[in-house]
């Protein structure tokens, strides 16, 4: 039986996507000099966080939430005991991963942009808004309360905004800058989302779908381990107050060269044996630009495709695209989630190697897009701000992007990694399967680290304790 879900504790957008209503974001953040300042100006600024509850009558007009920095922890008076707590990949922050992560040449630490990775990033607050102007307002009053505090000032802010939706039907994913529908595919929650368990959870061996526990995203909940062991060992997570409701976030600024994807897709067409440009994009992805999965639609998009019907992600790979004919074995969402693909013939649980490596991804696209048709970069500054939610980065967000977006092994590819992020040592290449196979690349970077960090997003009651000043 699912755990009662305390939606007043956990932050909103966790569980429950903000989505188009709000499509203008800003990401503001802060370094704090002074632990008393900073702590009352966090009293001032917890007061208007958005918790994850149904809202009550009419959606207030804009959001804010909170996260902060291991070292933010030290700059608001945490003790060491209480910060050696969190999980060791959190405390030695992003940057200190960064070459782990792929971060090397073009994406090295050293060129990121001011304020990120540098540990003088301390409190992230997040607005999310119906329109620029009125998460600007925003921005500036909270700039104002920051000036009105002791030892408070911004280090590093970004804004971004969703992309026109890649369909017709109400609810229609937005798209990012290269062209295709993203952020429909999520994990199924037990307890907050069952119904997306189709697609969305673990394949069972019997061609069934469950949910997947809580505590895979939010902290104080049972988790997977939780469910096989007797003892209901809960996971690990910060010490009280700070560990209920709270979730780890990775924010990653990745700067898109939409004109270089392009044209890699322009020239590669020309020797594709279809000559078919969106088919070979589709390839790269595996879904078509409007979201159509190509493991269901191999040949074409489904004009209708809405990512919002039952069923419309309830795909697996094994029964139909064992060899990756349809959607290839390196396609950037049968790498992120493999689904049943990696195989564990014999269990009951078809989705076995993957299921404790799931992310719920919140990341919205920053820039003006480049105008269809144009294949030479215009110096705009586009890309995505990544941003997931995981209980640990280093079990689901690392793992990702380790083992399966910068690597082949796990899929038998080698050395290759993701195609669509390329890589940025500009060696990146890809096998789309069939008869015969089809090689793409060498390739360029396609997409650029610029910068980001680790964060803990408490819950609203330790954001308050966090406030008011943690004991040793
Ligand atoms: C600029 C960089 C990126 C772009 C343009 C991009 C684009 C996309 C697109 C178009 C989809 C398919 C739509 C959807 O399933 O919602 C997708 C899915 C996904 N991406 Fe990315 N992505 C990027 C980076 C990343 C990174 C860094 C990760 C993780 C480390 C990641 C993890 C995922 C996951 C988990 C899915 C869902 C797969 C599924 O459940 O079937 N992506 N992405």
């Amino acid at each position: 039986m699912s755990p009662r879900v305390d939606r007043s504790d956990i932050q909103g957008n966790v569980l429950r996507a903000y989505g188009s209503t709000y499509p203008c974001t800003a990401y503001v953040f802060a370094g704090i000099s002074n632990g008393a300042g900073g702590r009352a100006w966090l009293g001032d600024v917890v007061d208007g966080v958005s918790s994850d509850e149904e809202w009550q009558g009419e959606k207030p007009r804009s959001h804010r939430n909170v996260a902060v920095t291991c070292t933010g922890l030290r700059a608001l008076g945490v003790p060491e005991g209480v910060i050696g707590t969190f999980s060791d990949e959190f405390r030695e922050g992003m940057a200190a991963r960064s070459a782990m992560l792929g971060d090397l040449g073009v994406s090295d630490r050293s060129q990121w942009e001011a304020g990120l990775g540098t540990g003088a990033a301390h409190v992230l607050v997040i607005v999310n808004g119906r329109a620029r102007a009125e998460v600007e307002a925003e921005v500036a009053a909270l700039r104002a309360s920051m000036a009105q505090a002791a030892g408070v000032s911004v280090v590093h802010e970004q804004y971004a905004e969703l992309l026109s939706p890649a369909g017709p039907e109400p609810g229609a994913p937005p798209r990012e800058q290269f062209g295709f529908a993203d952020g429909a595919a999520q994990p199924a929650i037990a307890g907050v989302s069952d119904s997306a368990a189709p697609g969305g959870g673990v394949p069972l061996a019997d061609g069934s779908w469950r949910a997947l526990a809580l505590g895979e995203f939010v902290l104080g909940y049972p988790d997977e381990d939780t469910l096989v062991d007797p003892q209901t060992r809960l996971p690990s997570a910060p010490a009280d107050p700070l560990g209920r409701s709270g979730t780890y976030v990775v924010y990653r600024k990745l700067r898109q060269d939409v004109a270089l994807f392009r044209r890699v897709l322009r020239d590669a067409t020309a020797r594709f044996a279809s000559g078919d440009e969106e088919l070979l994009a589709a390839k790269v992805v595996g879904r078509w630009r409007n979201g159509t999965p190509l493991v269901t639609s191999p040949d074409r998009p489904d004009p209708e495709f809405s990512a919002t019907a039952a069923g419309s992600n309830a795909f697996r790979y094994l029964d139909v695209d064992a060899d990756g004919r349809r959607c290839p074995l390196g396609a950037h969402i049968r790498r992120s989630n493999p689904r049943d693909a990696l195989g564990w013939p014999g269990l009951d649980d078809a989705g076995l190697l993957s299921f404790r490596h799931r992310i719920i991804r919140r990341g919205v696209p920053y820039g003006a897009p480049l105008p269809d048709g144009v294949f030479e970069d215009d110096g705009v500054d586009r890309g995505l701000v990544f941003v997931c939610f995981n209980s640990s980065i280093s079990r689901q967000f690392e793992s990702v992007q380790l083992q399966w977006l910068n690597d082949g092994n796990g899929f038998h590819l080698g050395h290759d990694s993701d195609f669509l992020l390329g890589s940025p040592l500009g060696t990146g290449k890809m096998t789309v399967q069939g008869a015969p196979p089809f090689m793409l690349g060498p390739q360029g970077p396609f997409v650029t680290t610029r910068g980001g960090e680790y964060l803990f997003m408490p819950g609203i009651a330790a954001l308050r304790a966090l406030a008011r000043g943690i004991g040793g």
